[in-house]
């Protein structure tokens, strides 16, 4: 059983039973956090990019649980700043692929600022328990989303839909379409007013693709 957890904003982990994979843990000062940095367990951290609502407590989790950081050589230094203990890293750069113990992961393109000088922001290609996810971090529709759908079957897309700083929900349904994703799981809306969304909109606007709406703290299984 592959679990999918969500933290609140745009953080998630997948749980495969074995290994425990925790997406952009921004948990301190997130008003929808649902666990609290110095509880969260994990075995990897994956970051998108730098900005607070996704790198977050990155650092001081990595240092606490020793689990290994998978992000872009900048994002990398940047936690590595902030901490006093070594960090366990995992550079890695658009089109790259990473083979870990519990499966692949791939980092793909996101058009978006990345928080750090010299960096990019970026999504992930997640192959783990049989199934693909797709996890598009901060980013505006961009056409090159049919390729990631190209490439690999996606079983769940994770894309945000809250606007302002990330595509909405009209751009995210046209997402969907281009990716061909089987599923899709909204995320980063109504932690602030600037993004405040009603994912049942979002509903509406996806056909053919089941939609799975999680509500912060809520689990469930990716099947
Ligand atoms: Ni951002
Ligand atoms: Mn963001």
């Amino acid at each position: 059983m592959l679990k999918y957890t969500f933290y609140g904003h745009a953080c998630f982990l997948l749980d495969d039973g074995e290994y425990k994979i925790l997406v952009d843990p921004f948990l301190s000062g997130n008003p929808q956090a649902t666990i609290s940095p110095k509880d969260v367990e994990t075995n990897y951290i994956l970051i998108s990019h730098a900005h607070d609502d996704h790198l977050g407590d990155a650092p001081e989790i990595a240092t606490r649980v020793d689990a290994e950081v998978v992000a872009i050589p900048e994002v990398l230094t940047l936690c590595t700043s902030r901490v006093e203990k070594a960090i366990k890293a995992d550079p890695m750069n658009l089109g790259g692929t990473l083979n870990l113990p519990f499966g692949v992961v791939r980092m793909v393109p996101a058009l978006h600022s990345s928080g750090v000088e010299g960096g990019i922001a970026c999504g992930f290609v997640i192959k783990i328990f049989g199934k693909t996810i797709y996890y598009a971090g901060d980013t505006a529709l961009f056409s090159d989303m049919k390729l990631i759908g190209e490439r690999d079957s996606i079983d769940y897309a994770i894309l945000p839909i809250g606007d302002n700083y990330t595509m909405g929900i009209e751009d995210a349904a046209k997402a969907v379409k281009l990716l061909n994703a089987k599923n899709v799981i909204p995320l980063h809306y109504n932690t602030w007013g600037a993004i405040s969304q009603n994912p049942e909109d979002f509903r509406k606007l996806v056909t053919g693709t089941e939609v799975y709406v999680v509500k912060p703290g809520q689990t469930i299984d990716l099947a």
